[in-house]
């Protein structure tokens, strides 16, 4: 028979685990927001163009890094993370936290700008 005490165990337990789920939804795309105009703004105004291929942005040819064609469709950020939009917001803010020893360097962006560029690459399909 179980106890009181288990009882409340478990019930907590299922608790925590409905509370993580609903946390994964609102990390999906669809509650996502960010402002694509102003990301594409950022994406200029930090010269991610310097290192990056990057359709829709004027002179963005550089060759340093992987060309983002279709960046909003990829499987992985830098083949190691699972992208999706928050991810992608992390990556752009820090990417040395995300993928300690990778290639880019971390430029010090702020995390609202971080998520605006995000929306922008989304469009990338
Ligand atoms: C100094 C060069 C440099 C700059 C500037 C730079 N990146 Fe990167 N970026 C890289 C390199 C190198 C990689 C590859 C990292 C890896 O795969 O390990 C990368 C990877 C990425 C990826 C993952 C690409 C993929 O195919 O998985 C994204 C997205 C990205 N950068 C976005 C940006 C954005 C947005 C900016 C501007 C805010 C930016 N980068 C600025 C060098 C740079």
């Amino acid at each position: 028979m179980m106890s009181s005490v288990t009882r409340l165990l478990i019930a907590s337990l299922l608790a925590m685990a409905t509370a993580a789920c609903e946390e994964g939804e609102a990390a999906g795309p669809d509650n996502f927001t960010g402002d694509v105009r102003r990301g594409a703004d950022l994406v200029r105004h930090y010269q991610c163009g310097a290192c990056h291929d990057i359709p829709g942005i004027a002179g963005a040819n550089g060759n340093v890094g992987p060309p983002l064609h279709r960046i909003g469709t990829r499987t992985y950020i830098a083949g190691y993370i699972r992208n999706s939009p928050d991810n992608m917001a992390d990556w752009i803010e820090n990417p040395q936290r995300a993928l300690p020893g990778n290639a880019m360097p971390t430029i010090g962006i702020p995390q609202k700008d971080a998520r605006d560029i995000a929306a922008f690459l989304y469009t990338l399909k």
